[in-house]
Parts: C-alpha cells; structure tokens; sequence
C-alpha cells in the first residue's frame, strides 16, 4: 500500500479551502493508503503565537480532522512535535538546503514582506515539512496548489542527499484536486482564501454557524454581468462560488450553468448557502461531540506512537547513511 502524508497549521479558522484541497483528500484516500495525518504545531511557531491558544488550535484540527471523516482505525493522526524525529531530520535537511532555493519561495516572500528582517523559521519552514514528509517514506501528499512548491523542493532536497550521500528517501509526489486545489477569498477572488485575513466574510469557516454562513456568500463578490458562467479568467468571483457549489453539491460546471440559465447571482447564492450549510451541518456536529473528549487524547497518543515507531526505524537509517552518531 503506498503512504500517504498531509498536515495542517493549528491556527484556527480552518475554511472551505483547507477542506476542499485537503481534508477533503484525506478522507478519500483512506481506504486504499496507508495514511499519516499531522497537525503541524511547530511549523504554527513559525510566526508568533499564545500557548494556550495554541494547545487549544491543536485539539480544535484533531477534532476537526475526525468531524470530516478521518478514521483514526484507518488513518494516524497525531501532533508533530509528540514526534522527536520532525525536529532531527529537520537538521539534517538543513544542512542539505540552500539559501538560494528557500529564497524563491513564494509563501516566504510574501509572509516576510516589507519586513526588515522575518524569523529564520519563516524562511527554514519548508526544510520542516520535507522533514515531515520525507520521515515516514512518504509517496503521496494531498495538499492544495499553493503548496506545490514546497513539494517540489521537498523532492530536490531528498533527491540531491540520493544522488550526493546515499539512496535514502523515497521521492514524494504532490496530490492536487482538479476542484477545490484553490479557494479564493469570497472579498477578492484574486486572493486565496486564508485563515489570517482580517475580513470574517472573505472565507466559511467549517465551524461558522448558519447565519454567517448566509451573510458571507450573500456579500461575495461577482461581476455586473448577472450570469451564472464558469469564466476563471473574466469571472473569478461568480467561478470561485461555482467551484464550491460543484464540489459540494455534486454538480458539474454544465449543469449549473443549466440550472440557473435566465436567473441571476440572488438564486444562484440562496442556493449555495443551502447546499453549504447542509454539508457543514454533520461535520460541526460531529466536532461538537468529539472536540472536548477524553477520546480525542486517546486517538493522538496513540497516533504519536504509531508515528514514532516508524520514524524511529527511518532516523536509524538516516543517521547510519550520513555517518552520524555511534
Ligand atoms: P494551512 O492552512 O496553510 O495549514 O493549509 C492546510 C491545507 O489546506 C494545505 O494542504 C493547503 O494547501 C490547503 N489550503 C489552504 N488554503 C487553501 C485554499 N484557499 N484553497 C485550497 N486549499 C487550501
Ligand atoms: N505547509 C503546509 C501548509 O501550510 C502544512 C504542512 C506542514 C504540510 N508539513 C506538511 C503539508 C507536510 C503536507 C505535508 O499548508
């Protein structure tokens, strides 16, 4: 069976882009992989935040990936940094990146952005995340699109130590969803939606109640053509909502634009906060029962040590092909 890997920030606001790009995924490849899900709370370090908060955003990502279907009798899902290995072969990647390549970085250049100076954590993150994929011998990760890059550097990096060192790593591939790789922002299409933008209505979070639901979809921003038609490049705003009702309504791009032929965006919208807040509505619910159980701290130590026995073997292997330690 091949290995799948995928983590999310615990830092809140997790949106239809998380779910629609990712989680998503998760649960479909649960029943033929051999899954490994993380919740990344050292990459969440990388800019500042509250401890308790924090230790809070690590529960509300596990709850949430159990609410979307993960099954933890399938799948592991722990915290990354319950796993010592994360941080060890962090190092050792580091020590096998370059300046040059993590300067290219879209995610970093645009986080560090009229900043003097960012902390070297922001600029090392993707070193961490191939350090995360790379640790469980990992062959497939969902993500969304804005992550391809850090894939690809992730395969450079594990590529050159082959070719330079030893054959060590299994080469990753990234998993992208046709619909639903890029959500963007319900303010500005021109954005992806984001768990940082400062307006509530630019995204849905998966946990936002039903009235918010309906003022955010209802504000979105389309264009003054007033019809339903799939046109990324001329209609980022009325694509974006099609994207989100195709994919959780199950309908093709086709059938609504046939659908709602001769009716303007008012429909079209009701429509979609109907369909939205129906799909929502299982998964806030099984969050709600989950969230604060003892339940939930089974399932992470558990995965913590199912993760652990395998990076374990991986880290030997490491240490061994570089000469490390006794
Ligand atoms: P993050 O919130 O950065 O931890 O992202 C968690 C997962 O959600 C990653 O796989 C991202 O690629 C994915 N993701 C984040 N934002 C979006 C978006 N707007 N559309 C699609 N996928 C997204
Ligand atoms: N960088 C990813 C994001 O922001 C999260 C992440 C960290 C990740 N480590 C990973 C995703 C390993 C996939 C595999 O979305």
């Amino acid at each position: 069976m091949k290995r799948v890997f995928s983590g999310v920030q615990p830092t809140g606001n997790i949106h239809l882009g998380n779910y629609l790009g990712a989680l998503k995924q998760f649960v479909e490849l649960q029943d033929d992989h051999e899954c490994i899900y993380c919740i990344v709370d050292m990459h969440a370090i990388t800019v500042p935040q509250n401890p308790k908060e924090l230790k809070e955003h690590i529960l509300d990502v596990a709850a949430l990936y159990l609410a979307v279907g993960v099954d933890p009798k399938k799948s592991i899902v722990f915290v990354q940094s319950d796993v010592p290995g994360h941080a060890e072969l962090n190092w050792i990647l580091t020590c096998n990146s370059y300046t040059g390549e993590l300067s290219r970085m879209t995610q970093f250049k645009s986080k560090s952005q009229n900043k003097e100076s960012a902390p070297t954590g922001l600029f090392t993150y993707p070193v961490l995340m191939a350090a995360d994929i790379l640790l469980y011998d990992t062959d497939v990760v969902p993500v969304g699109n804005d992550q391809k890059q850090h894939i690809e550097l992730c395969r450079d990096i594990a590529t050159r130590i082959n070719n330079t060192v030893k054959k060590t790593f299994v080469i990753p591939e990234g998993r992208f969803l046709k619909a639903g790789a890029r959500i963007m922002a319900l303010d500005d299409p021109t954005q992806k939606m984001s768990k940082s933008a400062a307006n509530v209505h630019s995204r849905i979070s998966l946990l936002d109640e039903p009235n918010k639901i309906k003022k955010s979809i209802m504000k979105a921003t389309t264009d003054s053509e007033g019809v339903v038609r799939y046109d990324v490049e001329n209609k980022p705003g009325i694509s974006n909502l099609m994207t989100i009702y195709s994919v959780l309504g199950n309908m093709s791009m086709e059938e609504i634009e046939a659908k709602y032929e001769g009716k303007g965006y008012g429909d079209f919208k009701k429509d979609l906060v109907e369909i939205t807040v129906n799909a929502l509505a299982p998964i806030k619910e099984r969050y709600e029962e989950i969230r604060h159980s003892d339940e939930l701290i089974e399932i992470l130590k558990d995965g913590a040590e199912r993760a652990n026995a395998i990076s374990v073997k991986t880290m030997a292997r490491v240490k061994k092909n570089f000469g490390l330690g006794l």
